[in-house]
């Protein structure tokens, strides 16, 4: 038996000096969830699998200075709107806005220096059996040539419930897109295998088609008879490779979900099932339930063993996942999108939880 609780050390410092902490959280079955300031990464999530053995089923870097160099949003929070904006544009009350284009044509994740690369400022705290850290961070009016200043604030929970719940809140001085997401590459092996092998099952019947530069279409498109089917559970490799225009667009699946709920066409509201993954070697699984009306799946199509990880692991292809609770992506640029603008008086509300089993 474990003790719940949760610590705080040192974790480096960024170029210019600041220190960087990291919190690590445990509850009393011994699963351990660590999340630094910078970013608010998770920089691990270590389990049990059905032997009870621990493994860290998160991709990421040993030392803060991985993360500096270059990481694709390993474990980070992303925003201020996670997911691309063509051509980093978007109108709003009428005005223009342009943000750095990061990512071909696009933008991506919040533009050059998104909520990944920012430093939050971090409070434990502990309830009973329930640990978690709180983490800030104000971004300044037109920070990455967004309007308004956004004060955000996103907190891990972990309980004994075997949950990590991830909050997320926001006001804004402007009328601004908002969009929080969690980019935590997932490898329910906990080691260096490919992801291929899991097992995915979506709760949704419709996804968000997209162009050639991974845009959507504004089309909301039925699943069924597609590769993109998952309300069974399917292996992911399953029909990665099939000849389907979506999944060369996407070099594999890396495309938005719209999750069933009772209210179809809404900006989410109550919390749904939204996934489950298994992998059936080691026994993990681990289902998501989101207040989201978006999932975007990513199966780690970019990763190609340019990157050394934890332990000195090369990451290869696909041997992570990412399933991103959010709304859909440009939706800005899209009327018949769930809309993402946050106004001065509103509050930004979000939760995601992540619940691990074997
Ligand atoms: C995107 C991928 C991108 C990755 C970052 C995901 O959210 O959908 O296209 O490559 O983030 O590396």
């Amino acid at each position: 038996m474990h003790r719940a609780g949760v610590s705080r050390s040192a974790f480096g410092r960024l170029p210019d000096g600041r220190p960087v902490e990291l919190f690590t959280l445990t509850n009393a079955h011994g699963i351990e969830v660590r999340a630094m300031t910078y970013g608010a990464i998770i920089t691990s999530i270590r389990t049990p699998d059905r032997n009870g053995t621990q493994a860290d089923i998160a991709l990421g870097f040993d030392s803060l200075g991985g993360y500096l160099a270059g990481s694709p949003y390993f474990g980070a929070v992303v925003g201020r709107y996670a997911n691309r904006i063509a051509g980093g544009r978007f109108t709003l009350d009428g005005v223009g806005y342009q943000l750095a284009r990061n990512n071909g044509p696009n933008t991506l994740h919040g533009g050059a220096r998104g909520f990944d690369k920012v430093l939050w400022r971090g409070e434990p705290f502990e309830a009973g059996s329930t640990v978690g850290v709180r983490l800030r961070y104000d971004s300044p009016d037109g920070e990455e040539g967004y309007p308004g200043a956004v004060a955000v604030q996103v907190t891990y929970t972990l309980n004994d419930a075997d949950e990590l719940i991830v909050d997320y809140e926001a006001s804004t001085t402007k009328a601004t897109p908002i969009n929080l997401s969690q980019h935590t590459y997932w490898n329910l092996h906990g080691d260096g295998r490919d992801i291929l092998d899991h097992v995915l099952t979506l709760n949704a019947s419709a996804f968000t088609p997209v162009d050639s530069t991974l845009i959507p279409t504004g089309q909301i498109a039925p699943v069924a008879g597609t590769p993109f089917d998952f309300r069974r559970a399917t292996p992911i490799g399953a029909r990665i490779n099939d000849q389907h225009e979506q999944l060369r667009f996407g070099r594999g699946y890396d495309h938005n979900w719209v999750i069933d709920r009772d209210r179809p066409g809404g900006g989410g509201g109550a919390l749904v099932h939204a996934a489950r993954l298994e992998d059936p070697v080691s026994g993990r699984r681990l289902d998501i339930s989101t207040t989201e009306p978006g999932l975007q799946f990513y199966s780690g199509n970019f990763l190609d063993g340019s990157i050394k990880g934890k332990g000195g692991r090369v990451y290869g292809h696909r041997t992570g996942l990412c399933l991103e609770t959010q709304h859909y992506p440009d939706s800005p640029n899209h009327a018949n999108f769930p809309s993402t603008i946050l106004r001065p008086g509103q509050r930004y509300q979000s939760r995601t939880v992540f619940a691990f089993t074997r």
